[in-house]
């Protein structure tokens, strides 16, 4: 059986995941996806919508994903391949040829797969945040401000 790793924070799910992991799931039989906890978040700055135990459920979910395990550490990579014994890391070709993956050759198979243009769990946040309509946020009536709450 050939076992596919690859990493992420999978966070506002979207079409640029999916066809990740499609892709990844095609490199071999078993797919294993290391899924940032959000104290590795903290690490690096980012901040999820949705938490770990949330996110882990939605890639369950998924028919590519055969497991999911936390992504704690930057450099947990040669432990995880060792003991999942991974015959592939896959990661976005953003990644490609950064020293965090490509020391993995040696262990390893490691692939970069293009990203889907043109969404991102970024792009995402920003176009919604652009959209959020403030005039119905000062719409809402304070607690107590309606006529029916006055006393006569
Ligand atoms: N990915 C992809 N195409 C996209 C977005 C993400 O192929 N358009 C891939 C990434 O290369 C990575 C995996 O999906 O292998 C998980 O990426 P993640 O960083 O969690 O998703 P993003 O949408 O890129 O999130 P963010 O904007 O927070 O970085």
């Amino acid at each position: 059986m050939k076992r596919v790793l690859t990493y992420g924070t999978y966070d506002l799910l979207h079409y640029g995941h999916i066809r990740l992991l499609k892709r990844a799931k095609a490199l071999g039989d078993y797919l294993i996806v290391a899924l940032s906890t959000e104290a590795f978040n903290d690490i690096k700055n980012k901040k999820t919508y949705h938490s770990y135990e949330t996110r882990k459920e939605m890639l369950e979910a998924i028919r590519y994903v055969d497991l999911v395990i936390p992504e704690e550490t930057w450099e947990q990579k040669l432990d995880d391949v060792k003991n999942y014994k991974v015959d592939v890391v896959v990661m976005g070709t953003d990644w490609e040829g950064s020293e965090r993956f490509e020391y993995l050759k040696e262990h390893c198979e490691v692939v970069y797969l293009p990203r889907t243009e043109g969404i991102s769990t970024t792009q995402i946040k920003q176009d919604l945040n652009l959209q959020a309509p403030d005039s119905k946020i000062d719409q809402i009536p304070e607690p107590g401000a309606g006529e029916g709450n006055k006393k006569k």
